[in-house]
């Protein structure tokens, strides 16, 4: 194939050294343990603090901890895979580039369209969860919202928008703003706290459990078990937003793979034990509430301390909903500056630099969501996004080795194509998992974002060879 037929192709692909040139606009300060903490910030929110409660609940009871483990081993052969990517194509904008370079335009516009997804419901979906803990805590001081505006649509339970979570929501749109510096300052401090929360529950808790409460372990049989890790694969979500940060790192190619797979293991570890410990202290049918691991303390009498979770839970999920809105940001950013979404997204304005107006579009959009749309909605969509962006790169890694043999890669993922094979086909697994609302919902949204592609992003692609030729028509013209 020619140049120009190939230009014109769906399949164009953005050349690999694009994104090194573009990241000269970024300062490169980033080191290993920053992008920890930034996996952590991340990681550690709604998921474990909220999610596992219907999880052990609704489908794997004590079993909950086997959901943990299924999905922590996908989760680590997609990180692998990430890493490898992220050592290799070490550009802003996470899959959505790798997938440019790898696949094409038209595969890296449903696979940004569908992290669009990911990330806004997952920021929804955040908001959601921590609306449940800041509403215990205003209950704590006997204040109480009005009942209507305290959880998502369902005129049955008589509720119609939560207010709290929209409100966070607008919140943070506010500050990324106003600038991201202060921002990541902030997350350092929040992050500290939410693993001390964490170590709280693990080493106060442990002496609560009650071995009995472990019995039946598989109450709901191995189908919870896999029902349950599609679930509360939610929680794992994040480590991905480490390769966002591409740009900023010093040494992308050796720090990058580090920051992904420690923060993936750390929480691991953690979630393993809190679920162990949350299923040991309270029966696995009572879990179904909106605070989990606060209402573990509260129900062994440990009031002061389960106020304190609360409190921890709050700072904690602040720092996932802070990276997952500005991940959304750094996204439409990306793919506005390709030329595949309006320029708006990437027109950086104010004292600050940031995309302001592109803020505020998307920070709307999603504070309507976290307002009207359930928190289990809301997770069950962002994981089927996220299963989808995780699977594609998987295979992605097996066409970047056929493709590019030469690249330079900081990192490369051992047993290729087994661990990427085996990846994808975990994440396909835990997808089949999901409910047929959410697979519909799902369908609806990409080709929605095909309809929007061959209408706007097809023709404006910075890619296009026509529209090269008018902007360089516009350029001698003086226009
Ligand atoms: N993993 C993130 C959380 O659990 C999205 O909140």
């Amino acid at each position: 194939m020619n140049q120009n037929q190939n230009r014109s192709s769906l399949f164009r692909k953005k050349p690999i050294a694009t994104g090194d040139n573009e990241s000269n606009m970024l300062k490169r300060v980033l080191g290993p343990l920053d992008l920890m903490t930034l996996g952590v910030g991340a990681i550690i929110g709604t998921g474990i603090f909220v999610l596992t409660g219907v999880a052990a609940a609704k489908y794997a009871g004590p079993g909950l901890v086997l959901s943990f483990l299924l999905a922590g081993i996908i989760c680590a052969f997609a990180a692998l895979c990430y890493s490898e990517f992220a050592s290799s194509v070490p550009a802003s904008g996470s899959a959505y580039t790798y997938s440019y370079t790898a696949f094409g335009e038209v595969i890296a516009w449903i696979l940004g369209w569908d992290l669009i997804l990911e990330y806004g419901f997952a920021s929804a979906a955040v908001a959601s969860g921590w609306s449940g803990y800041f509403q215990t805590l205003l209950s704590g001081f006997g204040l109480q919202l009005p009942h209507a505006l305290t959880s998502a649509f369902s005129p049955e339970k008589g509720t119609y928008f939560d207010i709290t979570a929209a409100a966070i929501t607008l919140i943070i749109t506010f500050l990324l703003t106003r600038g991201v510096k202060e921002a990541a300052r902030a997350n350092g401090i929040m992050v500290a706290i939410k693993i001390i929360v964490v170590l709280i529950f693990i080493g106060v808790g442990v002496f609560y459990v009650q071995p009995d409460n472990w019995q039946p372990f598989l109450p709901f049989g191995i189908s919870g078990v896999t029902a349950g890790a599609a679930t509360v694969f939610f929680a794992y979500i994040g480590f991905d937003a480490v390769s966002t940060a591409a740009e900023e790192v010093k040494r992308p190619q050796r720090d990058l793979p580090i920051g992904i797979i420690a923060s993936l293991a750390i929480c691991t570890v953690l979630y393993i034990v809190v679920s162990l410990i949350l299923t040991g202290i309270v029966p696995y049918h009572m879990l179904n509430v909106s605070d989990p691991v606060a209402f573990a303390f509260e129900f062994v009498q440990l009031k002061g301390l389960s106020w304190i979770v609360s409190l921890g839970a709050i700072t904690g999920i602040t720092t996932v909903l802070l990276v997952m809105m500005y991940g959304q940001t750094r996204l439409l950013y990306s793919m506005s500056r390709d030329g595949l979404l309006s320029p708006v997204f990437s027109k950086v304005s104010g004292k600050s630099q940031t995309p302001a107006t592109g803020t505020w579009v998307a920070g709307i959009i999603v504070a309507l969501f976290s307002g009207f749309i359930s928190l289990g909605h809301l997770a069950e969509l962002t994981n089927i996004g996220t299963l989808f962006a995780f699977a594609v790169v998987s295979l992605g890694i097996i066409v970047l080795r056929k493709n590019n043999p030469e690249l330079k890669r900081g990192f490369r993922v051992p047993l290729v194509p087994l661990i990427p094979i085996l990846s994808a086909v975990g994440c396909m697994y835990l997808m089949t998992r999901l409910a047929a609302l959410t697979w519909i919902t799902f369908f609806g949204w990409l080709i929605i974002g095909l309809i929007i592609y061959f209408a706007y992003g097809r023709h404006h692609s910075h890619l296009n060879p026509a529209r090269r030729i008018s902007d360089s028509f516009k350029t001698t013209n003086g226009k």
